[in-house]
């Protein structure tokens, strides 16, 4: 231990400064284990972790764990999960596959982009009929990129009062900013559908107009957010030119249909005869509505105790959802 060691002890004890001398006390037990006082180095070593130890607080009092789970008034307005869809279980035309997995690798790079000044592809405005697959992938970017999804009930965010609806977004876009993640701003439709009212396609546009003034904030965290529409009315230039892709969904062709038959089979078979006869039986049926055909198709194979699926009753339950679907829309 020299002298200037010493100095070098006294002046942090003389400014509190506690790391710099716990500091200092490790780089002597540094010298003396180069000095072959591999004990006297030990011995400074633990008395610098005992004291290191004593000043951490316990763990119940550390710093709060960022929790990817919205708080207070926002718990209302967003929930959270953490899906495990992939963006290759979907049926997906090449087109929007092609959106998709440009969004993702511009994300996952999104250091670099950073470097050269710029921002990862980050807002999307998803538009198509119910069930073609919107929501869906939503969290399949979330789980391409691991991050948690958060799904913003629109229901809650809307008022009749504007100033209330603006508090509430700013509420959310308030988390955009801090916590990264895909939000989904889903259903902005939902907002007048069912009051019926012929303004609402001009208040939905307010809203949405809104949102876009939300969403051009700089957002460091370069989360993703997803607006999803039923409402094609709501596209238009102006409108698309603010996000960065504009995916539309459609139903799907007869060959994406039985791709989504297919795969929602699984392990249980069907004839590829019977596969092809069922392609009428698709027709006008959106990619939801053949999966919970499938579904059920399934359920019947498992309690009749058959590793077959039964392709009569398979498109009798996708001819059931044709005539509902028919009869659904004639009154809408
Ligand atoms: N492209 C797709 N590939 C496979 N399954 C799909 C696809 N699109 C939709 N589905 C199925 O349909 C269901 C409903 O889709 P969803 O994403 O909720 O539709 P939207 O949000 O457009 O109304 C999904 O849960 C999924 O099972
Ligand atoms: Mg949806």
């Amino acid at each position: 231990m020299t002298i200037r060691h010493i100095l070098a002890l006294l002046d942090s004890h003389a400014e509190g400064d506690e790391e710099r001398l716990l500091s200092i006390a490790l780089s002597i037990a540094a010298t003396e284990a180069r000095a072959g006082h591999a004990d006297d180095a030990n011995a400074l070593k633990k008395a610098v972790q005992r004291l290191r130890d004593a000043r951490r607080p316990a763990p119940m009092a550390a710093a709060p764990i960022p929790m990817a789970r919205p708080r207070g008034e926002l718990q209302t307005i967003v929930e959270s999960s953490y899906p495990k869809t992939r963006l290759s279980g979907m049926v997906l035309a090449p087109a929007t596959a092609d959106k998709l997995s440009r969004v993702v690798r511009q994300q996952e790079a999104r250091a670099t982009l950073r470097e050269h000044g710029q921002t990862p592809a980050s807002h999307l405005l998803l538009i198509g009929p119910p069930g073609t697959g919107k929501t869906m992938t939503s969290a399949a970017l979330a789980a391409e990129l691991r991050l948690p999804l958060f799904t913003v009930k629109m229901e809650s965010v809307f008022s009749r009062y504007m100033g209330e609806t603006a508090s509430k977004l700013r509420l959310v876009f308030d988390q955009v900013a801090s916590v990264r993640g895909v939000y989904l701003l889903d259903e902005f439709d939902a907002v007048g559908a069912r009051r019926g009212d012929p303004n609402d396609v001009g208040e939905m546009r307010r809203i949405l107009n809104s949102v876009l003034s939300f969403m051009e904030e700089p957002n460091s965290t370069d989360s993703i957010v997803v607006a999803a529409t039923n409402h094609v009315e709501v596209l238009d230039h102006a409108l698309a030119r603010r996000f960065d892709e504009v995916i539309e969904y459609s139903l799907p062709s007869a060959d994406e249909g039985i791709a989504i038959l297919k795969t929602r089979l699984g392990k249980f078979k069907l004839a590829a005869k019977a596969l092809k006869g069922l392609r009428e039986d698709l027709g006008g049926l959106s990619q939801g509505e053949i999966v919970r055909a499938a579904d059920s198709a399934v359920r019947e194979a498992i309690l009749d105790g058959h590793t077959e699926i039964s392709a009569d009753h398979l498109a009798a339950m996708l001819r059931d959802r044709k005539a509902f679907r028919d009869r659904f829309h004639t009154v809408s």
